[in-house]
């Protein structure tokens, strides 16, 4: 209700109200003295942010339209250069496997390439993806439980490092090998407890029922297959850096164990993946900023682990890891517009936003930072983020302070750069564009939006239904 209205039948000789006025609800903030919480961290509230890396947040809508997922070169090649620094300055030269399906949007693997990083591909498109990208078979890390023969035909013979998850694909291997009359190098994917996250169990050979080294000595004894690694990864979003310590040190004590004979040396341990972003999980009370270790925390635990299970040889194996999460993640944002409002029966506000979980799958786990991209029309209140989706599931915040929102606003959400290019799903929108800002803040297009030809691209139509008869009249 306006002012100017209410006043106006009150009287018709008071002076005019100005014209933009607008009548707010009264509401009661309790009195935070300096607004710290009892975890003396500031109470989080929603700051606007109008811009990312220096371009308009307007202005990328305007050029590129909305939603519209923003990519920050810049971020992501800061991102793994802090994380190979901080290996190096530990004196260890650990190498990087990009793990693709954590976003597999080629300018972003390609960025990660020209920065050093290998391909950690699970499937046959990932590895396919990787080859059409220009990594040579021998870069390219083939984890996964599904690698059909073709594929592993394709990556044998282009010299790729297979960790091999279960028996029958070890047979497949060697069946391959003795086809070809020739040795292959494979790497053992492990599972086994750290004491700190719940093991993987499902993926790879187990250590502490005795499989592990039962295939181990399976593969020693081959005339066809060579065991040149092992590889685990013990979970993802590890926030204590102690997980990582007891990974390597198992890791290392396994792999001087499988050398003490002195038949075999291996080339390298391959620790998977697992560092925390800055995200806000879901269930954790604390904010990031106080509960996520610094990349060095791990990479401290990771070195000395490494250096010491490793002193008792005189060349080190190589040291592999395959962060995805904590490389790209907060290198992402993604730009969402209001297209309605509601307020709901229990009174609190709500907006629709034209992205929901189609596009924003990580919002399962996430409570997703989300801020406005225009200075607040008022105070913040608890207000539910609906995507568009004609489904009840589709929430992207059920709770986030945030000052009035109105249709055409726009809102910055994130990070949200690992696991949603790849897992969003092609259901009932169309996926927008993916765009790369790069250091010098010029703007490219890294995916296009889809249309209507994308959705209909595989659709085939039997000749007898190529037409919709007389309905179409
Ligand atoms: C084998 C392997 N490596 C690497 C990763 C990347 O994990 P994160 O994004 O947690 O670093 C995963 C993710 O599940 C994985 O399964």
């Amino acid at each position: 209700m306006s002012t100017m209205s209410t006043m106006s039948t009150m009287s018709t000789t008071m002076p005019t109200a100005p014209a933009a006025t607008t009548w707010e609800a009264p509401r009661i903030t309790p009195l935070e003295f300096n607004q710290l919480n009892k975890f003396g961290q500031r109470r989080v509230r929603s700051e606007a942010q109008d811009h990312i890396d220096g371009v308009l947040v307007a202005e990328l809508v305007e050029r590129f339209g909305s939603p519209l997922f923003v990519t920050s070169e810049k971020r992501l090649r800061s991102n793994i250069r802090r994380l190979q620094q901080a290996f190096a300055t530990r004196g260890v030269a650990a190498v990087h496997g990009w793990s693709y399906k954590t976003n597999y949007t080629s300018a972003i693997c390609n960025v990660l390439h020209q920065e050093g990083s290998w391909a950690e591909v699970v499937s046959r498109f990932e590895y396919e993806k990787a080859r059409r990208l220009g990594v040579p078979g021998h870069r390219i890390l083939f984890n996964g439980p599904n690698k059909p023969r073709a594929a592993l035909e394709r990556a044998i013979a282009e010299g790729a490092r297979l960790h091999v998850d279960h028996l029958d694909e070890l047979d497949l291997i060697e069946a391959i090998a003795r086809e070809r009359a020739e040795v292959v190098p494979i790497a053992l994917r492990l599972n086994f407890a750290t004491g700190f996250t719940e093991p993987w169990s499902r993926f790879g050979f187990n250590l502490e029922s005795g499989q592990a080294l039962e295939v181990i000595a399976r593969v020693k004894a081959s005339a066809h297959l060579k065991l040149v690694g092992l590889h685990n990864h013990i979970g993802t979003f590890i926030l204590d850096p102690r997980a990582y310590a007891v990974q390597v040190k198992i890791l290392c004590e396994l792999m001087q164990r499988i050398e003490a004979d002195g038949q075999i040396k291996l080339d390298y341990l391959d620790i998977g993946g697992g560092l925390p972003s800055r995200n806000a999980l879901q269930g954790v009370y604390l904010p990031p900023d106080q509960v996520v270790p610094e990349p060095e925390e791990f990479t401290e635990a990771i070195c000395t682990a490494f250096l010491a299970g490793t002193a008792y040889r005189a060349e080190r194996p190589q040291l592999i890891f395959e962060s995805g999460r904590a490389v790209v993640d907060d290198a992402q944002v993604l730009i969402t517009s209001v297209v309605g409002r509601k307020t709901l029966p229990s009174g609190a506000p709500a907006a629709i936003l034209d992205a929901g979980i189609n596009l924003l799958f990580t919002a399962f786990w996430y409570h997703h930072p989300v801020r406005l991209a225009s200075p607040p029309r008022g105070q913040p209140r608890e207000t539910v983020l609906y995507g568009p989706m004609c489904m009840n599931i589709d929430v992207v915040r059920n709770s986030v302070q945030l000052p009035p929102l109105e249709p055409g606003d726009q809102l910055v959400i994130s990070p949200v750069g690992a696991y949603n290019n790849t897992q969003w799903m092609q259901f009932i929108e169309y996926r927008p564009a993916v765009v790369m800002i790069h250091t010098d803040r010029s703007v490219s297009v890294i995916r296009r939006a889809e249309d209507l030809d994308t959705m209909c691209a595989h659709d085939q139509l039997p000749e007898h239904l190529r037409n919709i008869g007389s309905l179409g009249d």
